[in-house]
């Protein structure tokens, strides 16, 4: 595309004067995804510091602040603390200090602990996409996070450096994007399977640029939950997470008779859907799971599956090879989360809504959705397995949500969204 073209003349820094004083163009900025195996979550890289280094963080989609470990290893020549008093600091919603350091919270959302720690101020850059060989980064030189400690990375993906958080605050990894850049606060996510590599999409809603055929997103609209489920909470701010309006959920066609009232979030915070990083697999409230699974056994027998014994954490598997497998997936019934219209559905096929589990002489496939017990604080947990290889967009400014089903459908997976392609643009 010309656009790109015309940009890889540009110097690395040209490209990001060029970008700042040119609100209107979306270059998007792409930041790859990766699945970590052992604990089935999600980690993205970045560069960060001066000279850059390449940094790998956890990746939390509903988290409000982005946290780095500061220990005797961090060098940056460009890093700086905020001081107490500025407004700056000030604008915090947590607004403490600690040694006449403006001092912030961090948290580890899967152990919720939290702690009182330094804020700070860093180079970020990212690589924005370029059709040509060449992938500029863009440099966004006051980028501001939260320190943190080694013993806050417990249970997080192994090996990241902390925590790149994406949800709605105006401090999150995507909000300070955009407000650099003069860019529409939108990303989007292509979280790959296994040993793919996926990316987030920053400072644009563009995701046509990837694919070689028309990807087309579904848009529902995104749900403001009033009651934030953070350990440390600031003037009864409403959450950062981001919910959805999920109104019905159809096995093979046939809805699921749940109590409506729990798909709706309340004045408490309490119920409705929520899309998570956080979980491998979609939580379900103990009684929409029991009608989940049964529906789904049902419909099952009409693939001429009888279930076999299940497999932790799942309730429902199939030896492996009464299955069929297609190019979304094993041959399942269709689950469907039906949005706020009727005709507005996500639809998931086996390779979304089924787990191949294969170890010690068991080969099965399992139905991907787990029993979240009778007092979850929400309802749906949409979990990371069943976002994978579609593409999701969360438009914060449109405040809407776009989804696409598989893209396996069309032949493609988050591996068309890569930057597997490009050269690493600081050796
Ligand atoms: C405050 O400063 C002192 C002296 O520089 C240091 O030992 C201490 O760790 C600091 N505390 C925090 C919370 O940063
Ligand atoms: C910040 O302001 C408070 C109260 O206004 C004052 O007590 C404190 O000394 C100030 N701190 C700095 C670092 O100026
Ligand atoms: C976030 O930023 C917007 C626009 O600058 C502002 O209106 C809003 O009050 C900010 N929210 C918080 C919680 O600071
Ligand atoms: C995705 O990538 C594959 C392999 O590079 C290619 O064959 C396919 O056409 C791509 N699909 C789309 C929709 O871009
Ligand atoms: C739905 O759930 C609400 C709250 O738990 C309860 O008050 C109501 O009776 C339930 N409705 C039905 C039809 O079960
Ligand atoms: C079970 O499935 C059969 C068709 O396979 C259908 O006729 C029946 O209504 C289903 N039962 C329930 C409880 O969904
Ligand atoms: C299910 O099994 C029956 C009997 O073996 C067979 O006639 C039918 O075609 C099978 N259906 C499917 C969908 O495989
Ligand atoms: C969710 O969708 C239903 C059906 O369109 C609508 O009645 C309801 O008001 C919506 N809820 C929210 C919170 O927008
Ligand atoms: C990598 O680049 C080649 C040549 O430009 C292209 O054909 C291929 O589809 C690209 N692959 C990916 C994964 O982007």
């Amino acid at each position: 595309m010309p656009l790109s073209s015309l940009c890889s003349r540009f110097s690395f820094l040209a490209i990001s004067l060029f970008l700042s004083l040119t609100p209107t163009l979306q270059i998007p900025l792409l930041a790859p995804i990766s699945k970590d195996p052992s604990s089935q979550l999600y980690t993205i890289s970045l560069f960060l510091k001066t000279p850059l280094q390449h940094t790998t963080l956890h990746l939390d989609l509903g988290s409000s602040l982005t946290w780095l470990l500061c220990d005797s290893t961090y060098t940056s020549s460009s890093s700086h603390q905020i001081p107490c008093n500025t407004s700056l600091c000030d604008s915090f919603p947590s607004n403490a200090c600690s040694n006449d350091t403006c001092a912030l919270f961090p948290e580890n959302p899967l152990t919720r602990t939290t702690l009182l720690d330094t804020a700070r101020i860093d180079s970020l850059a990212l690589p924005s996409y370029d059709a040509s060989s060449q992938s500029p980064l863009v440099l966004i030189s006051d980028f501001i996070f939260s320190c943190g400690v080694a013993h806050l990375v417990q249970g997080l993906a192994t090996n990241v450096a902390g925590l790149a958080a994406l949800g709605r605050s105006n401090y999150s990894l995507p909000a300070q994007i955009s407000t650099a850049l003069s860019s529409p606060h939108s990303f989007s996510l292509c979280l790959p399977a296994s040993s793919n590599t996926g990316a987030a999409i920053f400072a644009s809603t563009t995701i046509s640029y990837f694919f070689s055929s028309k990807i087309d997103l579904t848009y529902t609209p995104l749900i403001l939950n009033p009651v934030a489920d953070t350990v440390v909470t600031h003037n009864s701010q409403p959450s950062d997470e981001y919910f959805i309006n999920v109104t019905s959920i159809k096995i093979n066609g046939k809805a699921l008779p749940i109590n409506g009232s729990i798909l709706t979030v309340d004045q408490t915070g309490f119920g409705g859907t929520k899309i998570s990083t956080a979980e491998p697999y979609t939580v379900l409230e103990s009684s929409i799971y029991k009608l989940f699974v049964q529906f789904f056994v049902n419909e099952s027998s009409a693939f001429n599956l009888t279930v076999t014994e299940a497999v932790e954490p799942f309730g429902v598997c199939y030896p492996a090879g009464d299955l069929t497998e297609t190019r979304v997936g094993p041959a399942v019934p269709t689950v469907d989360l039906v949005m706020h219209s009727e005709e507005v559905f996500w639809r998931m096929f086996g390779g979304n809504s089924m787990v191949r589990i294969e170890k010690e002489g068991v080969d099965v496939w399992c139905l991907g959705f787990v029993d979240g017990g009778n007092r979850r604080r929400t309802a749906v947990v949409i979990g990371g397995h069943q976002l994978e290889d579609s593409v999701v967009e969360f438009d914060v400014d449109s405040n809407r949500f776009g989804f696409t089903s598989s893209l396996l459908l069309q032949g493609a997976n988050c591996a068309n969204v890569s930057l597997t392609n490009l050269t690493n643009p600081i050796n």
